[in-house]
């Protein structure tokens, strides 16, 4: 990916035709069950409300994706969560803010959405990338994979670093 493709990314939410596309990202995501079951589990997460999948297109291919789904609103407090499940940028991709963007676009649904907080869990590898954005995670519940919050009251989309 060239610096000039990859200032021409836009992040978009993902359509029925992006489906052969994004299915080679999903596997090497990982963890993957059978497409034709996947498949029907993509038909839902870009029909849902509460399902967020944006893709990243630079020079008409996929170069990542990212899924998060909002949680319901707590029975007593009335607050609730948007988790970010999947973030993911092709390896020919990496490095040239992709990710970056993907993520901004999860951190703005999520604030448009009215969610309090924004959560997620890293791998090792990635905990760079968010340091970079300026998040660290805690390694308590999970050392080897430290839980990320953000309380979006105080982050506007705009703050994302
Ligand atoms: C983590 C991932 C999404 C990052 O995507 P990316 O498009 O390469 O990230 P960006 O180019 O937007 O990087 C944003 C900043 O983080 C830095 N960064 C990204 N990956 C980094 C790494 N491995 N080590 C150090 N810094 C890194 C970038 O250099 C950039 O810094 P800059 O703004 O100073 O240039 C990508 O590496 C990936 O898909 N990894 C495999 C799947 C995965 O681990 N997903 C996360 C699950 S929680």
């Amino acid at each position: 990916m060239t610096d000039q493709a990859s200032s021409a990314v836009i992040v978009r939410p993902a359509c029925e035709e992006d489906w052969d596309r994004l299915w080679p990202l999903l596997v090497d995501m990982g963890q993957v069950d059978a497409s034709s079951n996947a498949v029907r589990r993509f038909g839902r997460a870009i029909r849902y409300d509460a399902e967020f999948l944006p893709v990243a297109v630079s020079e008409g291919e996929l170069a990542g994706y990212a899924w998060a789904h909002q949680g319901p609103v707590h029975l007593r407090a009335g607050r609730s969560s948007v988790r970010l499940n999947d973030l993911f940028v092709t390896p020919a991709c990496r490095r040239h803010g992709v990710g970056r963007l993907l993520f901004a676009a999860v951190l703005r649904w999520a604030t448009e959405r009215g969610a309090d907080w924004l959560e997620w869990q890293a791998s090792a590898a990635a905990l760079p990338f968010y340091a970079r954005l300026g998040y660290r995670g805690q390694p308590e519940r999970d050392p080897e994979h430290p839980f990320f919050e953000v309380t979006l009251g105080r982050a506007s989309p705009g703050d994302c670093p």
